[in-house]
């Protein structure tokens, strides 16, 4: 049989790594997929395909638009990332009757409704294991392993840049610049790394994951996104004394009410085992209902991980090319007539229990105002510390975690204790999950 050909747009960490890893595994590869698979045509801004990639024999092109209209395409492999010219790419390709695989998170959060509408007319696949924690399967997990489970609740570590910097900030204290540019200089932060440190790139992956647990469009306008700018030391070092670590979490979980759909800092118990999840890893925690939890751990950015999953789809579809398309696995894993209008929360509308860290005045009755401020809202206090602070003369660190409560109600009280003129600056909150 004729190996089927492949289209890359874009030779950076990931390029690199896919075209690595076809040449390195190609006999394996051939034997899984039924036959070869070889990169015909390369859209890069290099003057020339850099050796040792196997790319000897592969054409290549300043413009992309050459490889998406090239007639002995199949495939086509998105690298580059962002919205466009990813996006008209993409649905050029699908336009062309060609397959895609794409690593871009933010193309399928975004726009995937109306690319998978697009490939659905055209019979065509578009795979994206790639875009969702780099080289761990959990796209598939979700979509094929746990497809007999009601899924309850899914909570990961999905951004490798945010724990590469909270796990080196935390372990050798260092700078929170200094460890953001060694995750750029190892390909591991978006071309923005704001994406990465304000939970934006984690927002596009959660959105993904809790349409495919859920059966529901994506709708990544309405998830909330918090980053890890705001940790401080300080608060690394109380939760670690009340026996919690700080992640930076994307939680999506099912309630009567509708999806929660949720990106942001998370004190989580020490024992657990995502809390001990360090460096550029990620793992991806899920609640069936039949399965009970179980985890996925690996890899979450960087070239050879990122391709083992780009590779995977370029196989999967090599297996498939011939078969009925009615027939495939759906898109968003439920059939498209299927998916259900069950509502994304709003975030005031969450319930949570909550890490408060406060400043105030270490005098008689601040205490008793600031308790008494959160029992007229109904929100009970789990534990309590009060520390002197050298640096403050005359002023005491406050820290307090809450019993599951409406994030609305605490909003409000947060505003009445921050009112208070023994409190100096704003109220810390960090969100407190036990994932039990
Ligand atoms: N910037 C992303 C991360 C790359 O750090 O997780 C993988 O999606």
């Amino acid at each position: 049989m004729t190996p089927v050909k492949v289209g890359l747009l874009g030779l950076g960490t990931v390029g690199g790594g896919t075209a690595t890893v076809l040449k390195r595994n190609a006999e394996e590869i051939a034997r899984r997929a039924g036959r070869g698979i070889v990169i015909d045509y390369v859209s890069t801004s290099k003057s020339e395909l850099p050796e040792g990639l196997g790319l000897s024999g592969s054409r290549i092109t300043r413009d992309p638009f050459d490889v998406v209209n090239d007639p002995d395409i199949e495939i086509v492999v998105e690298l580059y990332g962002g919205d466009e010219p990813a996006k008209s790419l993409v649905l050029q390709a699908i336009e062309n009757g060609k397959h895609v695989v794409t690593a871009n998170k933010a193309l399928i959060a975004v726009h995937g409704n109306e690319i998978f509408e697009k490939a659905r007319e055209k019979g065509v696949i578009v795979a994206f294991e790639a875009a969702v924690a780099g080289g761990i399967p959990i796209i598939k997990s979700l979509r094929e392993g746990l497809s007999a489970n009601k899924i309850n609740w899914l909570a990961g570590i999905i951004n490798g840049t945010g724990n590469f910097i909270l796990s080196e900030m935390r372990d050798k204290g260092r700078d929170f610049e200094d460890v953001l540019a060694e995750a750029q200089a190892l390909g591991y932060a978006e071309s923005d790394p704001t994406f990465d440190v304000e939970g934006i790139d984690a927002g596009h992956k959660l959105t993904i994951l809790s349409s495919i647990a859920f059966g529901i469009p994506l709708q990544f306008e309405k998830t909330y996104m918090e980053g890890i700018s705001d940790i401080s030391s300080e608060d690394v070092g109380y939760a670690d004394e009340l026996g919690y670590g700080i992640k930076h979490l994307g939680i999506a979980r099912r309630t009567e009410r509708g999806i929660e759909q949720r990106v942001h800092p998370t004190l989580i118990p020490k024992d657990r085992l995502i809390a001990n999840v360090n460096g550029v890893m990620n793992a991806v925690l899920v609640k069936g209902d039949a399965v009970g939890p179980t985890m996925y751990y690996g890899a979450g950015a960087g070239g050879e991980p990122t391709a083992s999953a780009v590779v995977a789809d370029i196989i999967d579809i090599a297996r498939v090319l011939t078969s009925d398309p009615e027939n495939r696995v759906p898109h968003l894993a439920f059939q498209p007539d299927s998916l259900s209008d069950h509502p994304v929360l709003a975030m005031d509308a969450v319930d949570t229990a909550f890490y408060l860290r406060l400043s105030a005045r270490d005098e008689a009755g601040v205490l008793a105002n600031i308790t008494r401020i959160l029992g007229d809202d109904n929100i009970s206090i789990e534990a309590f510390i009060q520390k002197e602070t050298s640096k403050t003369n005359g002023k005491a660190d406050i820290i307090l975690l809450t019993k599951v409560v409406n994030e609305g109600d605490m909003n409000q009280a947060i505003a009445k204790i921050e009112a208070l003129d023994v409190v100096t600056g704003k109220v810390t909150r960090i969100r407190v999950e036990n994932l039990g």
